[in-house]
């Protein structure tokens, strides 16, 4: 049993662990092995057109009649700043030269906010829950959403982040605390601030809330487990742990990184994107370091740096694709979700009942 159900009984799950929805590297047969288990099994999809959306949320649903997340980015709509997007083209000539890659692409984003043609698509396949990240769509989506009878979720870097979800219609918050691997969901503060980590976020933002809260960032074991629900959470969000199931998606380069990787190896970039996101060091990283606050908005350098991380992928090169990963990842196991998942319950078991 758990020391709190107030999340099992929202979101009508057996086990309070959300496998957490990454984009890139989670799968419908990840997601389904999860929610087979117990647990909350989520699809990353901020990266699908709708039909993408339909197609893997029906895969996952064919695999699984138990509750499934899916999930979304709500960024702001990118600026057009061609000073800054001239500066970053700038930056990454040397490297497009050193591959022959070309010249590097115009700044336009590939990836959009989620919108009404997702929203028909979700109403449409109907999802238990839909969580988001960079905060919440409009009121009218949430409540839209709501009426539908899903659960809806964001994650939180601040109090301040959590209090206005909450205030928003959120139905339980996610304090995604430093630790955490890939990007950080912050809206409301700069963009490298709200460095809290999840040890003093957790309890902080249990105290500012009613509604249940996950804690999430560098949990890998039964232990952190244990100690999320000791501060005061229902649940908890875990991803870079997931990394390492053959069901990931994401490259055997990345997988291999993270089996090697140590509690220093990993720093938050916005390199890659735009916005601050962690993963382990490599090249690209050192070298776009002095650089961080000058590059154009989320998700543009996406597009930018994009022929540069098929590059990498396609030749195994970790030093220029995005090797995602919380400070827990020395952690990771080999093993397939829902044995994951299974030995987490075990283990978090144990530690709660001595
Ligand atoms: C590879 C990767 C991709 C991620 N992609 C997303 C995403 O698409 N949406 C999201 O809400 N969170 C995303 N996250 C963040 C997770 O939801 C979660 O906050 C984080 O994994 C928790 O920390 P941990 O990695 O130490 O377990 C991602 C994390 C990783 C490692």
């Amino acid at each position: 049993m758990w020391p709190n159900s107030r999340l099992t009984d929202l979101l009508g799950i057996e086990h309070p662990i959300i496998q957490a929805p990454m984009a890139g590297a989670t799968t419908p047969a990840m997601a389904a092995a999860v929610s087979n288990g117990g647990g909350l099994g989520s699809h990353g999809c901020a990266m699908h057109t709708p039909d993408q959306f339909r197609a893997d949320t029906r895969q996952i649903m064919d695999a699984t009649n138990r509750a499934i997340n899916v999930n979304f980015f709500v960024h702001e709509p990118p600026g057009h700043d061609d000073t800054k997007n001239a500066q970053a083209q700038a930056l990454l000539e040397p490297y497009y030269e050193e591959f022959n890659l070309g010249s590097v692409p115009k700044a336009e984003p590939v990836h959009f906010p989620f919108d009404d043609a997702m929203l028909e698509a979700v109403l449409e396949t109907r999802p238990r829950v839909v969580s988001f990240h960079f905060g919440l769509p409009s009121a009218a989506i949430v409540e839209t959403i709501k009426e539908n009878g899903i659960k809806v979720l964001s994650s939180a870097t601040t109090v301040r982040e959590a209090v206005d979800l909450e205030n928003r219609g959120c139905d339980a918050v996610i304090a995604q605390g430093w630790e955490a691997g890939g990007h950080r969901g912050t809206y409301l503060s700069q963009a490298t601030g709200a460095q809290v980590g999840t040890f003093s976020l957790v309890p902080q933002i249990v105290d500012a809330l009613e509604v249940p809260v996950i804690a999430a960032g560098g949990i890998a074991d039964g232990r952190g487990i244990a100690a999320a629900f000791a501060l005061g959470a229902s649940g908890v969000q875990i991803g870079t742990a997931f990394l390492n199931c053959p069901e990931s998606s994401t490259s055997d380069t990345h997988k291999t990184a993270l089996l090697s990787a140590r509690d220093e190896d990993t720093r938050i970039t916005t390199a890659f994107s735009g916005n601050p996101a962690r993963g382990l060091i490599n090249r690209y990283i050192e070298e776009m370091a002095p650089h961080q606050n000058e590059l154009p908005d989320f998700p543009l350098m996406n597009t930018l740096g994009g022929p540069l991380r098929k590059h990498g992928a396609a030749t195994g090169n970790r030093d220029f694709i995005a090797l995602w990963s919380g400070q827990s990842a020395s952690m990771n196991k080999v093993l397939p979700a829902g044995e994951l998942l299974q030995l987490l319950v075990d283990d978090a078991q144990r530690h709660l009942n001595t």
